[in-house]
């Protein structure tokens, strides 16, 4: 049973993604930064470095959401960003963003399921996921579509909550996530189901090495997991 935001309803989990993500999209920035600290976005930072020496022209942000990572991408002076994301509200935001600071012409954000991408074979120099991978109704269709657009030698940078190991940092760890952050989230975003959904999502999500082997059997090579921050998140790397 794959984890979903509102149980109690019957839609499947994409459109409850969609809907939930819709909830939250005036306030998604603002608690985004609050709950980490401001730690995502030096967890964003770091994993488009990792794709300097590439120079990748044309990229491809997966599960766009509000555009920070697609905005971060910028560092890497490409052509143009294509960010695709499943959730009206969110994409409305994001190009909100994008007019505000004058990057819609190089930051293009676009209605697109990561799962039936509208895009051709080997089109895209990079493709990046920041915390929408866990989100997907299927992961493997997923992440089997983001290696056919990818250009052979391209490659995808994923960044995903994963879970800490070592003590005290799990145990921290799991008590913020589970007790304060739920609290917070349900107080500002107004949604009772929303981040109670997070942490019940990174716990039956893959990582480390689970998630490198889906990522190897959809295609991908080369493949690497860089922890974050004690293990609160991961990259990953995968080359086609
Ligand atoms: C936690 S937000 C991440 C947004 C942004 N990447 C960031 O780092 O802030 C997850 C996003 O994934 C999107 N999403 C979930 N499933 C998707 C899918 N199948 N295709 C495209 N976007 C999807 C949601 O609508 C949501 O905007």
């Amino acid at each position: 049973m794959s984890v979903v935001p509102y149980k109690e309803k019957q839609e499947g989990k994409k459109e409850q993604v969609a809907e939930m993500f819709n909830n939250i999209s005036k306030k998604y920035d603002f608690l985004n930064h609050l709950l980490s600290l401001g730690i995502d976005i030096t967890w964003r930072k770091k994993a488009i470095k990792l794709l300097q020496k590439d120079k990748p022209k044309l990229i491809l942000d997966i599960a766009t959401g509000t555009g920070d990572f697609a905005i971060e991408a910028l560092a890497l002076h490409p052509d143009k960003v294509i960010g695709v994301d499943i959730s009206a509200g969110m994409l409305e935001e994001g190009k909100k963003k994008m007019k505000k600071r004058k990057l819609d012409h190089i930051i293009d954000l676009q209605m697109g399921d990561s799962e039936k991408l509208l895009f051709e074979d080997n089109k895209f120099d990079a493709v990046i996921v920041s915390f929408g991978v866990r989100n997907f109704e299927n992961l493997e269709k997923g992440l089997s579509d983001m290696y056919r657009v990818l250009k052979p030698g391209g490659k995808t940078v994923i960044v995903e909550f994963s879970k800490p190991k070592k003590f005290p940092m799990k145990q921290g760890y799991n008590f913020y996530f589970k007790y304060i952050l739920p609290q917070i989230g349900k107080l500002v975003s107004k949604d009772n189901a929303a981040y109670t959904y997070l942490p019940e999502s990174v716990q039956a999500f893959p990582d480390g090495e689970n998630f490198l082997s889906v990522l190897k059997k959809v295609g991908f090579k080369q493949t690497q997991c860089k922890p974050l921050t004690f293990g609160i998140s991961s990259i990953y790397i995968g080359e086609k």
